[in-house]
């Protein structure tokens, strides 16, 4: 049987899930820890990878400029890893950037090789906005970062419109 997993914009149900998608890696240093009130304040930045109405994978896009955004949170349940869910998530990011017009986003990992396989080129952490140290100094590792950081410029592709809104046509 065919499964088709689902990638789409996070709602408020979802965060339980998230949350606990992120915690072991967080535990682990692996991604920064995130409680639910922040997942809730940050919910229109997260992704998520459904499979028959299981979430299995997150991501999040939070955007530091007029150029530049992060990829952060990004995980995927460690029975599912492998299947390219990975791949489909930040492709979802990227695409969130892209309708955004931002040019740019990095990631800061230590899976720079995934990132490599979708593009990313390493850069010196010294050259991203000096903006992300505001969430950095949050981290257990702030000055002693064994990170790498990995960024894309995102292709001139054209970018798909947003979901389509309501107009409402105003007659004088
Ligand atoms: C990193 C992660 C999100 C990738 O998601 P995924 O669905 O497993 O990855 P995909 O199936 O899309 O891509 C697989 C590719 O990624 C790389 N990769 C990902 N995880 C890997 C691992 N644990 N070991 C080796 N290669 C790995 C490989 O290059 C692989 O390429 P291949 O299929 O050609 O061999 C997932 O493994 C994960 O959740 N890891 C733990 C949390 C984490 O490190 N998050 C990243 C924070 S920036």
């Amino acid at each position: 049987m065919t499964h088709r997993i689902l990638v789409r914009a996070a709602e408020t149900g979802d965060v339980d899930a998230i949350h606990a998608l992120l915690t072991p890696y967080a535990k682990k240093d692996v991604i920064l820890t995130r409680d639910k009130d922040d997942v809730y304040q940050h919910l229109q930045e997260f992704m998520v990878a459904e499979y028959d109405g299981v979430l299995i994978g997150t991501a999040a896009l939070h955007i530091y400029g007029s150029n530049i955004a992060e990829i952060r949170s990004l995980v995927v349940s460690p029975d599912y890893q492998g299947k390219r869910i990975g791949h489909l998530l930040v492709e979802g990011c990227e695409k969130m950037a892209a309708q955004l017009h931002v040019a740019q986003v990095f990631a800061l990992t230590y899976v720079d090789y995934f990132f490599i396989s979708m593009g990313y080129a390493v850069v010196p952490k010294e050259s991203l906005p000096h903006k992300i140290w505001t969430v950095c100094v949050h981290c257990k590792k702030f000055g002693d970062c064994d990170e790498i950081a990995v960024q894309k410029r995102l292709s001139d592709a054209p970018i798909e419109p947003m979901q389509m809104i309501p107009i409402l046509d105003i007659t004088d």
